[in-house]
């Protein structure tokens, strides 16, 4: 693992989305697995400046965002679709019919699951994708488990994650109980792997992932067996790796 650490979030966001396009600016149709949460907002952000400035286009790229919470069509305001669209994607180029977010909506989420896994692997599988990372060492909504999951599957969330995202809705009671997620086997086969962890609440999972033990409860510590992980921490998440 290659683990870079910084004094602040804005300077995690311009190196996060240097990586970002220079993979685009190299290959242009490159595949982004991308995700949502707090954590990825100053890469956003930063990405959409690099494309603002003309230093990248992305008029070629395809993504494929990581999970969508259960139960929230693409236009809530919850939903991680409608929470791309205003973050990042209204801000760039990328074609709408390139953008792919697990559907949230749908009665066979086994059959969604093993269709959003053929499609990235018909895409010729995600270049380059962007990881925040949950207290408990969740990675998009692969909880703590007794095994890795492989694939694109349905996941009932745990409190831990209810309490975490209930700050974006009214009541906690709002918070869906169910998501779909890309499985660790399918982020796993990502070429190249950036992960963000910022703030204290992040350190144990940062630890865990870096320095614990490679153990389904962990499921961050995986990206230890990965060929290509960069982590970019501020010094709070760092803190119990220093
Ligand atoms: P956050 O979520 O970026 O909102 O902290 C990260 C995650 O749960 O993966």
């Amino acid at each position: 693992m290659n683990i870079k650490i910084f004094k602040n979030t804005d300077d995690i966001g311009k190196v996060a989305a240097m990586m970002f396009s220079t993979q685009v600016i190299s290959k242009p149709n490159s595949i982004l697995g991308l995700a949502t949460g707090s954590t990825p907002i100053p890469t956003y952000k930063a990405m959409q400046k690099n494309y603002d400035e003309g230093l990248v286009d992305f008029s070629q790229v395809t993504t494929f965002n990581l999970d969508e919470y259960i139960g929230l069509s693409h236009s809530h305001n919850q939903s991680y679709y409608y929470f791309m669209q205003e973050n990042l994607f209204r801000g760039i180029n990328v074609k709408e019919e390139n953008i792919h977010v697990p559907s949230g909506t749908s009665e066979d989420t086994d059959k969604i699951g093993c269709e959003y896994d053929a499609m990235i692997e018909a895409s010729g599988g995600v270049d380059i994708q962007i990881l925040g990372i949950g207290q408990n060492g969740h990675i998009a909504f692969n909880e703590p488990c007794d095994e890795f999951p492989m694939g694109t599957h349905k996941v009932t969330l745990t409190e831990n994650t209810i309490e975490a995202n209930a700050r974006f809705f009214e009541t906690k009671d709002e918070v869906p109980k169910f998501a779909i997620t890309m499985g660790i086997g399918t982020i796993m086969k990502a070429k190249k792997i950036v992960i963000i962890a910022t703030g204290e609440n992040k350190a144990d999972a940062v630890y865990g992932m870096v320095k614990g033990e490679i153990k389904p409860q962990m499921p961050a510590s995986i990206l230890q067996l990965h060929p290509d992980v960069t982590v970019l921490c501020d010094e709070s998440a760092a803190k119990r790796i220093l």
